[in-house]
């Protein structure tokens, strides 16, 4: 199969290398220093794009893959403000599009199970939930899109949960956590070097405490996750969360 990588950076690179593991063939890079050559013509090389760049790139990326009429994996997160404008696009132009906030199969199991957990929690109320998560200083957005996927997660399944709001602790400094309210979801995010992904769902209570927890030892579970997402659209319309690829079942 033929790949275009749009955004070559820490992910692209990787991507590169499992791809061609797998046997495909990356027929264009474009990264912040050769846009020009993101064309219509040049796309239409490939059979799937892969799309791992910036939050303020992402989305003219996306549209360009839709103009010309090439299936788009997206990785790419912090604009999903805009997921439904983008979903409605890509039905308009009969365009083909797979996204997912975090593409490795241990996160999609764990994903699975972190709403199976929020509906069973419905019967305890006396523990309360929070989400942290820790990613290296270079990361631009925050929280992760992975951490607003487990977020939503609960809120969807958890009575007492309404909506999340995000604190960025740094210093140790978490005093910010006082003002959320009891129907709110804390998601605390933390930058460390080097830590490619740690996502914690805390249950607490006065009695005890239940985490769980999934810790991305480096970047090649999203790699691959991504390379397999490309290889099972291809051929496909429509617009697709990543969870339609992995389908646990309810
Ligand atoms: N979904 C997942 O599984 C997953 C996993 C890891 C990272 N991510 C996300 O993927 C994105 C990229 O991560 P990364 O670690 O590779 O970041 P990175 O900063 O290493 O790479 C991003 C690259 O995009 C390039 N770029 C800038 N403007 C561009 C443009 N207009 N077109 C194409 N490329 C452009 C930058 O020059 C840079 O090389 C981030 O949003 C990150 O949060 C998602």
């Amino acid at each position: 199969m033929n790949i275009a990588l749009l955004g070559y950076g820490k992910m692209g690179k990787i991507i590169e290398k499992i791809a061609a593991e797998r046997k495909h063939n990356i027929v264009l890079k474009i990264d912040f220093y050769n846009q020009n050559e993101l064309t219509t013509e040049n796309l239409k090389n490939a059979d799937v794009v892969i799309e791992f760049s910036t939050p303020t790139s992402v989305i003219g990326n996306i549209q360009h893959c839709f103009e010309a009429g090439v299936p788009v994996v997206v990785g790419t997160t912090g604009w999903y403000e805009h997921l439904p404008e983008i979903k409605q696009k890509c039905l308009e132009s009969n365009g083909t599009m797979l996204y997912a906030s975090n593409f490795s199969v241990g996160v999609n199991i764990f994903f699975h199970i972190n709403k199976l957990l929020a509906k069973l929690m419905n019967k305890y109320p006396y523990y309360d939930v929070q989400v942290e998560e820790i990613h290296h200083t270079q990361k631009l957005d925050s929280p992760s899109g992975t951490a607003i996927t487990i977020a939503e997660g609960i809120i969807e399944n958890l009575d007492t949960k309404k909506e999340w709001v995000n604190i960025l602790t740094s210093d140790g400094d978490n005093s910010a956590s006082d003002n959320v309210k009891n129907d709110q979801l804390l998601i605390e995010s933390f930058r460390i070097e080097n830590i490619p992904g740690t996502h914690t769902v805390i249950y607490d209570s006065e009695i005890d405490t239940i985490e769980f927890k999934h810790t991305a030892h480096n970047r090649n579970g999203f790699a691959l996750g991504a390379v397999l997402a490309a290889e099972w659209i291809r051929g496909k319309k429509g617009f697709f969360p990543v969870a339609e690829m992995f389908d646990f079942g309810t």
